[in-house]
């Protein structure tokens, strides 16, 4: 005798197994009969519920992504070697889009950074290019980023978010300047995820194929223009619509209309940065267009929705380690902090064999070393599990890499600043922005929203502090500031 077959689509336990019914328990017959623990079905649905979630991503937890493609559209391979930059590549990649501080459930248009992480699926395995959707940061050594996420999450006491925190952070870490004066501007609150621009924020290093290298900083800009939301509307969104940014790309690309963004880099010739006016590792500074002009690098089209929101986005790991030939790190503490922080979070959040989920395995060949631990299935092709071996194992690539993206450095060990070149101060690059790049209705509308931010539960010793920052940043808008703060 055979099983019959029952008709599809039939419901199935997580092994297959056609189940008896999808609404009702397994009891003994009667109002009264208790439920049989034999029911297996119910046990697996209980017990799967409960371990639905992953600790969501302690910062950057609220985000949307989508795969699509990026092709070159210029030669550049005289800066890179990196497979992936070379003249007309194509590399298919993923992106995931994000705010900083809020929850999984907080509105898409809270005032906030934006984070913009690619990942790029090169032949030489993933390259994640992990920024944001500034050029900037709020500081500069990984030693206060904790402290920095802590001050604008919530209070320990009662739960709830608190300005006052964050301007006594921000007031009492005078570098974070630049960064608040963009985030208290237009484009601290995006349209949407399609209309804001991506930025390494951070210096990397680029090798050629000769050994030359240069330092380089990422810009990735909008094809659909840069638009912002003010905070009346952004108020108002986020009690209508919480993932206002999330449908809006998932609808924008499911209706066939591609987002894109076209990639540029700014190029430092190695040599330069010794004595360049800003110390060129800094995080707070940005490189003027003036000394070092944007070229073309590509184009990145997203075109593809994830089929499954958990496995393809929620499960993404990010990591600015991952680096391919052609590509380094600089001297930037921020980002060398970072190089450590984003696998160990992954083995957290969700799990050792990270890299074989989905969205995180390569499209390159793995030859790894690496073996067994929990939630492991992508056999190794490894003939041995260890190296060297005599049995025909892989062996280190040494020659993928050339000369190594490095630096020299020697010295004594020291906790300190960073050197400060000609014109480094915490001031300057953001009453240049103020001053030079903005209007006088977006001053205003950057006045206000500060003024607006500050009125909102800061106490008073903390205000004094945050008009003396305006002023520092640029006199005639402390001087609007604080009009606006003291005119009720
Ligand atoms: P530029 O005039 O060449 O560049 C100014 C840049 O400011 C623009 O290209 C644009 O960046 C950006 N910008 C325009 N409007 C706003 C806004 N409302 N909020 C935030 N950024 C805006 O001058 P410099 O390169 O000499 O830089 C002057 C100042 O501009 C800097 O001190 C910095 O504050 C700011 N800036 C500089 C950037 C850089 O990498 N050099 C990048 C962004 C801002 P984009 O073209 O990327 O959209
Ligand atoms: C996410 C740490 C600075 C951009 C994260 C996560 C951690 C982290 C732990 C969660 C990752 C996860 O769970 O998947 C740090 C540390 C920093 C730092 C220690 C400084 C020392 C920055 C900077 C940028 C940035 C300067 C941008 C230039 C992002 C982005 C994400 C993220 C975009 C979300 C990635 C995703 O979409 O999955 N960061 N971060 N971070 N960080 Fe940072």
């Amino acid at each position: 005798m055979t099983d019959s077959v029952p008709k599809a689509p039939y419901t199935t336990n997580n092994v297959g197994i056609p189940v008896e019914s999808d609404e009702h328990s397994l009891t003994i017959a009667g109002d009264t009969g208790p439920i049989l623990l034999q029911d297996h079905y119910l046990i697996e649905k209980m017990a799967q519920f409960n371990r639905e979630r992953v600790p969501e991503r302690v910062v950057h937890a609220k985000g949307s992504g989508a795969y699509g493609i990026f092709e070159v559209t210029n030669d550049i391979s005289q800066f890179t070697k990196a497979g992936l930059f070379q003249p007309g590549k194509r590399t298919e990649m993923l992106a995931r889009f994000s705010t900083v501080a809020g929850e999984q459930g907080s509105p898409d248009t809270w005032r906030d950074p934006r984070g913009f992480a690619l990942k790029f699926y090169t032949e030489l395995g993933n390259y994640d290019l992990v920024g944001n959707n500034t050029p900037v940061f709020f500081v500069k050594d990984p030693m206060k980023f904790q402290d920095f996420i802590r001050s604008q999450k919530r209070r320990l006491d009662n739960g709830l978010r608190d300005h006052d925190m964050q301007w006594d952070f921000w007031t009492l870490s005078p570098e974070s300047a630049h960064m608040v004066t963009w985030l208290m501007g237009d484009r601290g609150i995006p349209k949407s995820y399609r209309h804001m621009n991506g930025y390494s924020s951070h210096t990397y290093m680029w090798v050629n194929g000769g050994g030359e290298k240069f330092w380089i900083k990422y810009h990735i800009k909008t094809d659909q223009g840069i638009d912002f939301l003010t905070q009346a509307d952004a108020d108002r969104l986020a009690g209508e619509d919480t993932d206002y940014h999330r449908r809006d790309l998932f609808d924008a690309i499911a209706g066939g209309d591609a987002p894109s963004w076209t990639m540029y880099v700014q190029v430092m010739p190695f040599e330069d940065a010794a004595d360049y006016r800003f110390n060129p590792f800094d995080l707070t500074k940005v490189w003027p267009h003036g000394d070092y002009p944007l070229i073309e690098v590509g184009r990145m089209t997203l075109n593809r929705n994830p089929e499954d929101y958990f496995i393809h986005i929620e499960q993404a790991a990010f990591e600015p380690s991952n680096l391919v030939p052609g590509i380094g790190p600089s001297p930037d503490k921020m980002l060398l902090g970072r190089l450590f922080s984003y696998p160990d979070t992954h083995r957290y959040r969700i799990g050792p064999n990270y890299a074989q989920l989905p969205p995180n395995r390569p499209h390159a060949p793995v030859n790894s070393y690496s073996k067994d631990g929990p939630m492991r299935y992508v056999p190794s092709n490894a003939s041995a599990p260890y190296a060297p071996n005599s049995k025909g194992g892989p062996v280190a690539a040494t020659e993928a890499y050339g000369d190594p993206a490095g630096w020299a450095a020697a010295g004594e060990m020291v906790r300190e600043a960073y050197r400060q070149h000609r014109e480094d101060d915490d001031w300057t690059q953001p009453g240049t922005m103020v001053r030079e790049v903005l209007d006088d209705a977006a001053r205003e509308r950057l006045a206000d929203n500060i003024a607006g931010h500050i009125k909102n539960g800061v106490s008073k010793p903390v205000t004094e502090r945050a008009l003396q920052y305006w002023h520092n940043v640029d006199k005639s808008l402390g001087d609007r500031v604080a009009a606006k703060v003291n005119g009720g």
